[in-house]
């Protein structure tokens, strides 16, 4: 069944130039990015997106992160795209991450990890919707 689910090229792997790398493995497991746009999140914009860690003690240094640099923000479109996007993305922190997923290839730590993806179908669904209004997400 196909499905959407959001991608966050993060602000360390726009700065390594890693951006072209990381959507041409997008595409080459069959993860398709039906919207896309760069942008560089306000220090607000991040914790309303990241408003489920809150309460985490990483979410003042996460936040600053996340709005430290542009961004790209993706939607992916593909079978089973949720799970099949975690599994290219490699465990949150790139040290545990298999050898050649997205994580362990572009990251540096557990915070600087060079993507993020959403990790439920109703996470994704917020997440979508916080960076894309419904009509800039195209068919394929
Ligand atoms: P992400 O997939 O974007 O979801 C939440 C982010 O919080 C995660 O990737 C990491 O960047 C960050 N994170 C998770 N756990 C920790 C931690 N223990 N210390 C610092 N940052 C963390």
């Amino acid at each position: 069944m196909s499905e959407r689910t959001l991608a966050i090229i993060k602000p360390d792997a726009v700065k390594k130039d890693a951006i072209g790398d990381i959507i041409k493995r997008y595409e080459g497991a069959g993860l398709r990015p039906v919207a896309m746009r760069m942008l560089r999140m306000s220090k607000s914009t991040a914790e309303g997106f990241y408003a489920v860690h809150r309460a985490r003690p990483f979410f003042d240094s996460l936040t600053t992160f996340m709005a430290s640099g542009p961004v790209v923000v993706l939607v992916l479109a593909g079978d089973n795209a949720i799970k099949r996007h975690r599994e290219l993305m490699g465990a949150t922190d790139p040290a545990k991450a298999d050898p050649g997923t997205l994580r362990a290839v572009h990251g540096t730590n557990i915070e600087f990890n060079a993507v993020h993806g959403s990790d439920s179908a109703d996470t994704a669904r917020f997440e979508i919707g916080y960076f894309f209004p419904e009509m800039d997400v195209v068919a394929r």
